[in-house]
């Protein structure tokens, strides 16, 4: 499948099915957060703006992060998974428009709140969020270190549990229209992300091919 969109609560499992999604089937992954964190720990203009606004856990406003994601797209060489990008119905409108059209599937990870605090507080990852680990459920090798490039692991500003709450909350006030939207087309599958990620991995490539 060409583009894929992947929906759903922060921490419901989006960035690391995606790591294993560009390992393994060789999509392009582009993840909006990512970018606008590198944009913050470089003290851009950009990432100065948003800074504040991500740190409280509300959404940065769609012109900048339309921007942003247009600078970091090669549409004609590569297929992507889209990871927090749309978020709102505006930005499902926008990704069609630069898409030319609906992305092939857009994959709804589903998982309960109390679950999602948890695996949130336990997260920890390298500076660049390109490697995600859990305190819990997927512990480095050695504390603090990441397996792969040995960089020391973090936790996100956003990761702190009153934070993680807002980030729910707006999520769960903004979803909804874009479920419908890709409902409507045909192009929406959900996916029981409280499973172990090697099951939820089967199910997702059971799903796009
Ligand atoms: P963003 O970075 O996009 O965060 P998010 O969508 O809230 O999602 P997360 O990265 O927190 O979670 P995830 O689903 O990727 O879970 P993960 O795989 O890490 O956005 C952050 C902020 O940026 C936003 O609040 C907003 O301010 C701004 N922003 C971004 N995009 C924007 C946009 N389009 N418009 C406006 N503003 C935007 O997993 C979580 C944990 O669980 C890890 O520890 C992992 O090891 C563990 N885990 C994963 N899968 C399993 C499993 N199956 N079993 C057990 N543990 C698991």
């Amino acid at each position: 499948m060409k583009n894929l969109v992947l929906l759903g609560a922060p921490g419901s499992g989006k960035g690391t099915q995606s790591a294993k999604l560009v390992a393994e089937k060789g999509y392009t992954h582009i993840s909006t957060g990512n970018l606008l964190r590198a944009e913050i720990a470089k003290e851009s203009e950009l990432g100065i703006k948003v800074k504040e606004v991500m740190e409280s856990g509300q959404l940065v406003s769609d012109d900048l992060v339309v921007e942003l994601l247009k600078a970091n797209l090669d549409l004609d060489n590569s297929a992507y998974i889209f990871d927090g990008y749309p978020r709102n119905i505006e930005q499902a409108k926008t990704l069609n428009s630069i898409l030319e059209g609906y992305p092939s599937l857009a994959v709804y990870f589903e998982l309960d709140t109390d679950k999602l605090v948890e695996r949130l507080t336990n997260r920890r990852v390298t500076k660049d969020g390109k490697h995600i680990y859990n305190l819990v459920t997927n512990p480095p090798k050695v504390s603090g270190v990441c397996d792969v490039s040995g960089e020391p692991l973090v936790q996100r500003d956003d990761d702190k549990e009153e934070v993680v709450r807002s980030r729910m909350e707006v999520f769960e006030n903004t979803i909804n229209p874009v479920l419908d939207l890709y409902e409507s087309k045909g192009k929406l599958v959900r996916l029981q992300a409280d499973q172990s990620m090697d099951k939820v991995f089967s199910d997702l490539v059971s799903k796009i091919n």
